[in-house]
């Protein structure tokens, strides 16, 4: 059990969702007094205190954020065709401008909030894109053309506006896909038959249980400001070698540097300095030839 979260009361927005509710167990599992804010009731939470609630009402925010030390915000609609451009854009970025502007007041020392690799557009941009270069990094040049990136791309400024306004530390994680095991091993099935879908991600993937880690330590790590930080697991979730999915679907992008089987063509440096992030699940997958 983590001395530092013993006790501790943590707010966790979107504790049904899919990181919510393995986030909310590991925290509660970890001595966290969990308070879980969901917009659906959900009797296998494993939180010590429920709201139901929407992030984007004050009231039910404030109510949420009742005696808690940290804060964990997953909650948003979590895909660009979640809901109307609309709803998307403005459900996320309100959620997130109120929870952490309302968190930043009470003075709460840390946030953590669920960005995303979409943040640098690429991946969901449905012009014929490419990454500027491998591998990716938290300076990457973004290339935004849907509401969903955009809306993560601005809950990193407001984390950034809350911490300089309020003080409060942040931590963006921008996700890759993250999911159970068994959902990731379909999509590496996917990826042997259809590889070049995964080349804007650089075929990156996380376990559901390392995103709950990554929280865990950006909850308790010693950092002081707003950090952005892409997290995910040290190999790909493709069945062939990274040199080689590189050569045959991104040729002309340039790489800063050689990458070694499977390994994942992202740069992890940040999120294992800042927090001693390395994943813990990893797929166990062969490394095929790769017929173009
Ligand atoms: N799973 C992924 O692959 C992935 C990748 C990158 C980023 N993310 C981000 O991580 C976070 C969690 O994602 P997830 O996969 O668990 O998604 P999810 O859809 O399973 O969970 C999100 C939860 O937020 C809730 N929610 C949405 N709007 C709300 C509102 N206004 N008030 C209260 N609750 C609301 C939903 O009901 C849902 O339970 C999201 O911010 C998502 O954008 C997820």
């Amino acid at each position: 059990m983590s001395s530092l979260l013993s006790g501790r009361r943590v707010l966790v927005t979107g504790a049904a969702g899919r990181i919510g509710s393995v986030t909310t167990e590991h925290l509660s599992g970890l001595g966290a007094l969990v308070t879980a804010l969901t917009i659906v009731e959900d009797p296998a939470l494993k939180a010590d205190r429920v709201v139901i609630g929407d992030t984007r009402s004050e009231e039910d925010v404030a109510t949420a954020l009742e005696g808690a030390d940290l804060v964990v915000h997953l909650a948003a609609l979590a895909h660009r065709d979640s809901g109307t451009p609309y709803d998307v854009y403005t459900g996320n970025v309100i959620s997130t401008f109120n929870v952490l502007a309302q968190a930043g007041a009470l003075g709460i020392g840390r946030a953590v909030v669920a960005s995303s690799i979409n943040a640098y557009g690429v991946p969901m941009n449905h012009h014929d894109v490419l990454p500027a270069y491998y591998p990716l990094d938290e300076k990457i040049p973004s290339d935004v053309d849907d509401w969903y990136s955009l809306s993560k791309q601005n809950d990193e400024n407001t984390a950034r506006m809350a911490w300089r306004h309020w003080g409060i530390d942040v931590v963006s994680l921008r996700f890759p896909h993250v999911n159970s095991p068994d959902v990731l091993r379909r999509q590496s099935d996917g990826f042997r038959t259809n590889p070049v879908a995964g080349v804007r991600e650089g075929w990156s993937y996380l376990d559901t249980r390392d995103a709950a880690y990554a929280i865990e330590l950006s909850l308790t790590a010693q950092l002081s400001g707003q950090h952005t930080l892409f997290v995910a697991a040290g190999t790909t979730n493709a069945p062939f070698a990274t040199e080689d999915l590189l050569d045959a679907f991104a040729p002309r992008v340039p790489r800063l540097r050689r990458f070694a089987g499977r390994e994942v063509p992202m740069d992890l440096t940040a999120a294992r300095t800042v927090l001693g992030f390395q994943a813990r699940h990893e797929l166990d997958l062969p490394t095929d030839r790769l017929e173009t």
